[in-house]
């Protein structure tokens, strides 16, 4: 080798030191690009460690895979129930619709906004209409929130709808963005959630990577017709439902796998406090059911080898900087990427112990889980996203344990 061709290696190599430099810093202008020009505004969230193992009440198990799909293609997202004195059940679609199933028959009972060929579309959606949680009232009419038409009441004789609270009147001078889940007690009042004061729920995805406590619980009066916001600051406050007793309320704070418990009467009435938290999952809609215990359906899953990476949200959680580069790179329609297929359900006690769960490793039956409504004997599985309903027999239910962590 001699003294000339050293020396041009040497000046070519200064050369492509001086490509990567070039290079970083072009890549470090279009990552801070992409920051800057990101959708959200995210906080850090440390969720707590170490992620659930599946045991206990989370053994693994298949008991989701026991239950039937019925209506395939006739719905699109039947998320949520109630059912009426008569057995009759209702649910409400992606598409605006709510529909009355008595044995098994399918039958639309009402719209909750315009009829469009793109209902069902995020387009179209603010348009059509999201009905999400709902429930027969002491009056016997069927009470809904709709995630941009506000809170409804609906004859489900006629198909008429009446709008009680809209999105745009909210409640204490802050409009509704996201209505989502409702409860209503003997006594009349309607509890309900708005999970965020920012986002529309087409767009929940950057709710959940902001993680920000931008939710709401109201209470409405159905004889006075008096609405205000009753809890603040909860983080995308997804299912509510009252206690076994209606003296608190429990609240999915989805966003941080949390459960809160709300007093609304007793001595401890307007105190409140984390029921169960570090859940195996993102918390969706809260149950009562058969055993007087809660039945949470998990949104997506978190739990000791749910996915090679761990938890995507755990994993990104701490860095405000990553979750708004993830969300300027990632298309809305692409998150379920990061979704593990594993649907989950679980049943909390009183003292807010996981004491069992219905699962689906593989998703192969249902795909993931947002409501678990159980009614006579039987089990009806809602989940945002699916184009079914699930239904399962109680009795296939095994019990797990009586107590576990
Ligand atoms: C229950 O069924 C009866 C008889 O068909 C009907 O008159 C009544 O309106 C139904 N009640 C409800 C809540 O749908
Ligand atoms: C409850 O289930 C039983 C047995 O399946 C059935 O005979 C009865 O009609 C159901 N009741 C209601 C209210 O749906
Ligand atoms: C279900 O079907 C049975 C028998 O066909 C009928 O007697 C019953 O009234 C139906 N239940 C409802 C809620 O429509
Ligand atoms: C539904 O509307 C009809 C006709 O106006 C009325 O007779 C019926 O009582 C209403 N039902 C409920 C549950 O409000």
């Amino acid at each position: 080798m001699n003294k000339l061709d050293s020396s041009n290696k040497q000046s070519s190599g200064i050369q492509v030191r001086a490509g990567y430099k070039t290079y970083t810093i072009a890549i470090i202008a279009i990552i801070a690009a992409l920051i800057i020009y990101s959708p959200v505004d995210p906080l850090p969230y440390t969720f707590p460690t170490p992620l659930p193992k599946l045991e206990g009440g989370l053994k693994r198990n298949t008991i989701l895979q026991r239950a039937e799909r019925w209506f395939t293609g006739k719905l699109v997202g039947p998320e949520s129930f109630a059912v009426d004195k008569n057995g009759t059940l209702y649910t409400g679609t992606a598409d605006g619709k709510i529909f009355a199933i008595r044995n098994t028959s399918l039958t639309l009972v009402a719209h909750t906004g315009i009829q469009h060929s793109l209902c069902g579309t995020p387009e179209y959606e603010p348009q059509c209409g999201r009905p999400k949680g709902m429930k027969i009232g002491p009056d016997g009419k069927l009470y809904v929130v709709d995630s941009y038409k506000g809170l409804l009441r609906v004859n489900v004789s006629t198909g008429d709808v009446e709008t009680l609270v809209s999105n745009e009147q909210g409640s204490d001078g802050v409009p509704f963005k996201f209505l989502n889940s409702m409860d209503i007690s003997d006594d009349g009042i309607i509890y309900f959630t708005d999970s965020t004061y920012k986002w529309e729920r087409r767009n929940f995805r950057y709710a959940v990577i902001e993680t920000r406590p931008d939710g709401r619980v109201m209470q409405y009066n159905i004889k006075t017709g008096v609405c205000n916001t009753l809890i603040s600051g909860l983080y995308l406050a997804n299912g509510i439902s009252l206690s076994y007793d209606q003296t608190y309320l429990l609240i999915s704070e989805m966003s941080i796998a949390s459960i809160r418990r709300y007093f609304i009467k007793g001595p401890r009435r307007g105190e409140s406090d984390v029921f169960c938290d570090n859940l195996p999952g993102y918390p969706d809609n809260i149950k009562l059911n058969a055993n007087n215990n809660y039945y949470i359906g998990l949104a997506s899953v978190r739990f000791d080898g749910s996915s090679p990476i761990g938890s995507f949200l755990d994993l990104i959680g701490p860095y405000p900087n990553v979750k708004k580069f993830v969300t300027s790179i990632t298309p809305l329609s692409a998150y379920n990427v990061f979704m593990p297929k594993h649907a989950m359900a679980i049943e909390i006690d009183h003292d807010g112990y996981i004491v069992n769960s219905l699962q689906d490793p593989g998703a192969r039956i249902i795909g993931a889980v947002s409501e678990i409504f159980e009614v006579n004997g039987t089990i009806y599985i809602g989940h945002y996203q699916s184009n079914y309903l699930g239904v399962l027999k109680s009795s296939n239910i095994e019990q797990v344990e009586t107590k576990a962590g």
